[in-house]
């Protein structure tokens, strides 16, 4: 990659600004009148006690920029310092870049760990389109910083523990059919959850009995925990199937009920550093201090809780993985209990407390049948979802390609495709109502459309063949082609920006302008001329573009059909 921003940012010098605080500052712009890069000075005009106006006429007027090789023309225009870059030698450099092979490469190993919890379903409960943003958010940023160089783990921290587990033992122990859970899985095993919650309210009994399982599971009773890992698996096999679907991997599934025999540690230290106080018998850390209520450690029964295992969970992780920084991908609904965990983790005085990070997003609905909830009984299966996906892109392709081989696979990776990009297309924060007619769009932006986009890109090359020739700088005095150059050779800048801000939006939104540069570039010229250089130039963007979207696309979960 070229690395223009730096290479200008560089060479513009203002006394009392930070040289990296320029570089950072420049925009890109496509406007005609805007510049290609600009330099907004209104940033600066605090710390220069200057209006903007006059900073950017300062620029012009020391003709700084005029001796750069890349650089046209500058002007000042209403607070902006516009930069005009020499087409032909930015076009020349960045193409020779995609020439010479790995414009997608991914950054040198930087030597340095990164944790990721994600995912993190709770046995025996329905992995349910709730999990989706979790899951296809770390399963991103796996990938985002595997390709930044870092050495990535991703956890799946199982919800495997509380009491929930002795109620299902004694309902399966009561009404329990293992032909039924086979078949259906934890369709089955909620069932029995459902039935049990309905007796317990005529026969108190229940609950008693369910509590007393509980703690066989917590005495290592054999029995009992044969059951929980027969639930275990059986959750296991059937959330595989979506991962596998979603193609999202894990390191490691130590769950919540791995820590246990690390919980006396935590909550011993946590008595030798003062840190804990009784409050009705319970023992807590108090964050007053801190504007936050008390963290929950031990409950009166001497209980722990979810943020004793969250604590014990970060120590085991710095320890085993020697992190730099420590991710939870999780909805921010838990805001409360990370702030709450990373403030006891700084009073213990581990100096890593800093590098753990809540990485938080908003809510699912689903169009097309309102609000989702586990509670309300209406749950929806994330893998129902992805096979009425697949199923409604299969419909689709059918009609747009009817001799299209291997619709069959096409359609999956369209299908799941395209949830898995609506997921990913909005900052993450946001709550966002999904539908499958807008998701399965071919047009508009949607993951299908990239990866029409990209299918579209091979077609051309497949059809060039092989084409000799050099790069014709001729070409970029086309605006198209010059911005789509533009765009494709930021690339390894957007990755990085979407690794620092936890963000694979920002990948996303990126490709779908590089779709549609490339459609535009693609609509005013055409690839193949009566001139040997300029179709070489033109097939090299195609050939440029193709690489981009497929690496792009790989790193926020897609793949990208050859053909569509
Ligand atoms: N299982 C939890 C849930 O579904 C999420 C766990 C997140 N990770 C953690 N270390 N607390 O809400």
């Amino acid at each position: 990659m070229l690395d223009i921003k730096k290479i200008i940012g560089g060479s513009i010098v203002i006394e009392g600004i930070d040289a990296a605080d320029i570089a950072e500052s420049l925009t890109f712009s496509d406007e005609p009148g805007h510049g290609d890069l600009a330099l907004p000075c209104f940033k600066f005009a605090k710390a220069l006690r200057k209006p903007p106006v006059q900073i950017a006429q300062a620029l012009i007027d020391s003709g700084v920029l005029s001796g750069s090789p890349y650089v046209e023309k500058t002007e000042a225009a209403g607070g902006y310092f516009n930069i005009y870059l020499k087409r032909a030698r930015f076009g020349a450099e960045a193409l020779s870049g995609f020439l010479s092979g790995g414009a997608a490469a991914p950054f040198p190993k930087n030597g340095r760990r990164i944790c990721i919890d994600y995912s993190s379903i709770n046995i025996a409960k329905p992995f349910h389109i709730g999990h989706l943003l979790t899951t296809v958010i770390g399963g991103s940023l796996y990938r985002i910083f595997t390709h930044l160089g870092y050495d990535v783990v991703g956890i799946n921290h199982l919800g495997d523990w509380g009491t929930q587990f002795g109620k299902l033992i004694s309902a399966y122990k009561r009404w329990g059919d293992d032909a039924d859970i086979a078949a259906r899985g934890v369709r089955g095993l909620l069932d029995l959850y459902v039935r049990f919650h309905k007796e317990a309210k005529n026969d108190p009994a229940l609950d008693d009995e369910g509590r007393a399982y509980f703690k066989r599971i917590e005495d290592g009773d054999a029995e009992a925990l044969k059951l929980f890992g027969y639930f275990r698996e059986i959750t296991l096999k059937d959330v595989g199937r979506v991962y596998d679907m979603l193609d999202v991997t894990f390191d490691s599934y130590n769950g919540e009920s791995f820590y246990n025999d690390r919980l006396p540690a935590v909550v011993k230290s946590l008595e030798e550093k003062g840190l804990l106080t009784d409050s009705e018998g319970a023992k807590v850390v108090d964050l007053s201090d801190y504007g936050m209520p008390p963290c929950l450690i031990l409950k009166s029964d001497g209980a722990s809780l979810y943020a004793t295992r969250d604590l014990a969970t970060a120590v085991y992780r710095k320890e085993t993985y020697d992190f730099c920084e420590n991710l939870y991908v999780v909805a921010y609904q838990q805001n409360l209990h990370f702030k709450q965990v990373f403030q006891v983790l700084t009073l213990m005085g581990y100096d890593w407390a800093g590098a753990c990070k809540h990485i938080p997003f908003g809510m699912v609905s689903l169009e097309e049948t309102g609000a989702l909830s586990t509670r309300s009984g209406n749950v929806v299966f994330l893998e129902d979802v992805l096979n009425t996906a697949v199923a409604k892109a299969d419909a689709i392709i059918k009609v747009k390609n009817p001799t299209l081989r291997d619709r069959a696979e096409t359609a999956k990776r369209v299908g799941v495709g395209a949830v898995i990009f609506t997921a990913l297309a909005n900052n993450r924060i946001k709550d966002m109502v999904f539908s499958y007619d807008r998701c399965l769009s071919f047009e508009g932006e949607t993951g299908p459309y990239l990866q029409y986009t990209y299918a579209r890109c091979r077609s051309v090359i497949e059809k060039a063949g092989a084409v000799k020739g050099g790069v014709a700088a001729a070409v970029f005095s086309d605006d198209d082609a010059f911005f789509l150059l533009k765009r494709l050779n930021d690339f390894s800048r957007i990755v990085a920006e979407a690794g620092a801000k936890y963000e694979p939006s920002i990948l996303s939104r990126y490709l779908i302008d590089v779709a549609k540069s490339f459609n535009r570039f693609y609509l005013s010229n055409r690839v193949l001329t009566a001139d040997a250089d300029v179709s070489f130039t033109r097939l090299a963007l195609v050939g440029y573009t193709a690489e981009i979207l497929k690496k792009g696309l790989q790193l926020i979960l897609l793949k990208a059909p050859e053909k569509m």
